[in-house]
């Protein structure tokens, strides 16, 4: 099952994700009645927004951390139209087949993409829909770079013996290929870039500890938390003194092939 977030500190902080998520969305071209899944839904912001775009739709929200299912769960009380489950993606099981399958934000922190677009083919109905946007080849290299550099620091090496980051941050070419292997047609995978600046350091320094770094953190006893994700901000900062993060997004659509009549 996948690893728990911090919600309340993720909902706080992931207005980047919500803004591309945004933007991703108002690519996309829905009737209106579709019935769709978020896969990798967070606390919700970005389902929100795509509710909106289903004014006669349904959304079964899911994700698989508890605490994010829960802020999801009570951001939809009350709304009949949005069902949120904990569930693995790479397990995922539906009712009923849907029309579209919407994620933003989630696929690069699952390792076995061939067993994810399969899953996700399982649960659309012939014709249905694909649109996702994660992090792709050459997401937050700087990050990268500055984690690797603290990791291997003498303070805090211990912990991260025979453990390697979690990431997957696949390209344009092998994903259109992953998708057309597992009955998808019609496929489209670009990479964009999205230069994130923080106001100081210290935002970087939470953002980090929220976004990117939570399997490294989840190693780390509790004292050691913020010094390494403070060590990982000043590493990218003293680089070149500029608090940014070269964000690369991946994005996909493609319809599952089987379409009848
Ligand atoms: C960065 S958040 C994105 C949330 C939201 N889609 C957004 O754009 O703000 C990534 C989410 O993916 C979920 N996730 C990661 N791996 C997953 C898996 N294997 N199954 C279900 N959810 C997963 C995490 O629990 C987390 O809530």
């Amino acid at each position: 099952m996948a690893r728990e977030w911090n919600a309340v500190a993720y909902e706080g902080l992931s207005s980047p994700q919500t803004r591309w998520g945004a933007v991703f969305l108002d690519r996309l071209e829905l009737g209106g009645d579709e019935d769709a899944i978020d896969a990798g839904c967070g606390t919700g912001k970005v389902t929100a927004l795509l509710l909106e775009k289903l004014p006669r739709g349904t959304v079964l929200a899911v994700d698989g951390s508890r605490a994010m299912v829960e802020a999801a769960g009570e951001r939809f009380a009350g709304e009949p139209r949005v069902r949120v489950e904990h569930q693995d993606l790479l397990e995922l099981t539906v009712e009923e087949p849907v029309d579209l399958v919407f994620s933003t934000a989630t696929f690069h922190w699952i390792g076995d993409h061939r067993r994810l677009f399969d899953r996700l083919a399982g649960v659309l109905k012939p014709g249905g829909r694909l649109a996702a946007q994660c992090g792709g080849e050459g997401n937050i290299s700087r990050a990268t770079r500055a984690t690797r550099e603290v990791m291997g620091r003498d303070r805090f090496r211990g912990y991260f013996e025979g453990w390697d980051d979690d990431k997957n941050y696949a390209g344009a070419g092998e994903t259109k290929e992953r998708l057309e292997a597992a009955g998808f047609e019609g496929v489209e995978t670009w990479l964009h870039e999205e230069l994130t600046g923080f106001g100081s350091v210290g935002e970087l320094t939470r953002f980090l500890a929220a976004v990117v770094l939570g399997g490294h953190l989840e190693r780390l006893p509790e004292e050691e938390r913020e010094p390494f994700a403070a060590a990982v901000a000043g590493e990218i900062v003293a680089e070149d003194g500029e608090t940014l993060l070269d964000y690369v997004r991946l994005n996909m659509m493609a319809t599952r092939s089987g379409r009848t009549g």
